[in-house]
């Protein structure tokens, strides 16, 4: 079998450790393995090369092959491009790591004829057919490491501190930041925004003696500048944002994200073997689960019961 394995989108800590696993894998059953520099625009370039053993990477954050965002792949004839490279090199397996849009982008090759198997790899944890994505564990690490520093500086002036985290449209960094920092709010797309409730708790928390707060948000709900602003003026806590960023994309992965990806990396290319094809692998419930490319991207993600638990202990 010749199979190709590449990163997509956003790059994630552990995704070196997951194209470690498919090439060791596929070189465990005598295929041949081949690597797709730079993602979907790497593919469309025809950035296709052997593989080699991977060595000395699981430790890595970023990915190693590079990664890209490429809107075009949504275009047929940009599509066909990326199948006939692949085909030329008589590869028709292809292992995407990546989140949903790479997702998407599987699918679509899988139309033009290339088996795919896809991997969940991104920091936000939106894909719904696996309890965790590879890079999930390790910003929210690199979330508490900074949160812990922001609560002395604001316990010291008696402020209360804003971080806004990542997450795009999915709450799951800030509520699980949110328990483990100790934040007295935390608001996500989930859980709703009502500016006005946030200013009064936060005066209420001022009134009732609190000393310093933390409010974790997910980006792109509203200013978190603005935000700090308004509560400064209005609660008497004087209120800093931070903006955490693409901090949180880098670091070596945790121990966790490293057995996640090496587990679904390795489990992609045993389905292969299997004879399934266009698959999305994922660990629900501690179990490896494969699903449909196409019914993954429908699977519409649980709201955690974290959400409950933050409400008790805010
Ligand atoms: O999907 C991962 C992610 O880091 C999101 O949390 C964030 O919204 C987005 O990527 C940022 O993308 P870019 O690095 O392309 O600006």
């Amino acid at each position: 079998m010749k199979i190709a394995v590449m990163t997509s989108g956003g790059d994630a800590p552990g995704m070196n450790a997951a194209v470690r696993a498919v090439i060791r894998t596929a070189h465990y059953y005598c295929d041949e393995a081949f690597v797709v520099k730079e993602g979907y625009r790497g593919l469309v370039e025809g950035k296709i090369e052997r593989a080699g053993r991977f060595s000395d990477c699981i430790n890595h954050g970023g990915t190693l092959l590079k990664t890209s965002r490429l809107p075009e792949f949504s275009r047929d004839d940009i599509q066909q491009i990326a199948a006939n490279n692949l085909r030329e090199l008589g590869i028709d397996n292809l292992v995407v790591i990546g989140g949903d849009g790479s997702y998407r982008g599987a699918l679509a090759l899988s139309r033009w004829g290339i088996n795919c198997m896809c991997v969940p790899g991104t920091i936000d944890n939106d894909i719904a057919s696996s309890d965790y994505t590879i890079g999930f564990d390790t910003a929210l690490d690199t979330i508490l490491q900074a949160v812990d520093r922001l609560r002395d500086t604001s316990s010291s002036h008696q402020r209360c501190t804003l971080v806004e985290v990542m997450g795009r449209r999915c709450g799951d960094l800030a509520i699980y930041a949110g328990i483990c920092s100790g934040a007295e709010l935390v608001i996500t797309n989930e859980t709703g925004f009502d500016k006005q409730f946030v200013l009064d708790e936060m005066k209420k928390a001022r009134l009732r003696g609190k000393q310093h707060a933390i409010i974790i948000i997910t980006e792109g709900i509203t200013d978190s500048t603005q935000l700090a602003k308004d509560i400064s003026e209005y609660t008497g806590f004087g209120c800093r944002a931070t903006i955490l960023g693409h901090v949180q994309r880098g670091g070596n992965p945790t121990g966790n994200d490293r057995i996640l990806a090496s587990q679904l990396g390795s489990y992609a290319v045993d389905l292969y073997h299997e004879g399934r094809k266009n698959r999305a692998v994922g660990k629900v419930d501690g179990k490896l689960v494969n699903y449909d490319i196409a019914d993954a991207l429908e699977m519409k993600p649980k709201m955690s019961e974290l959400y409950e638990l933050i409400k008790k202990l805010g």
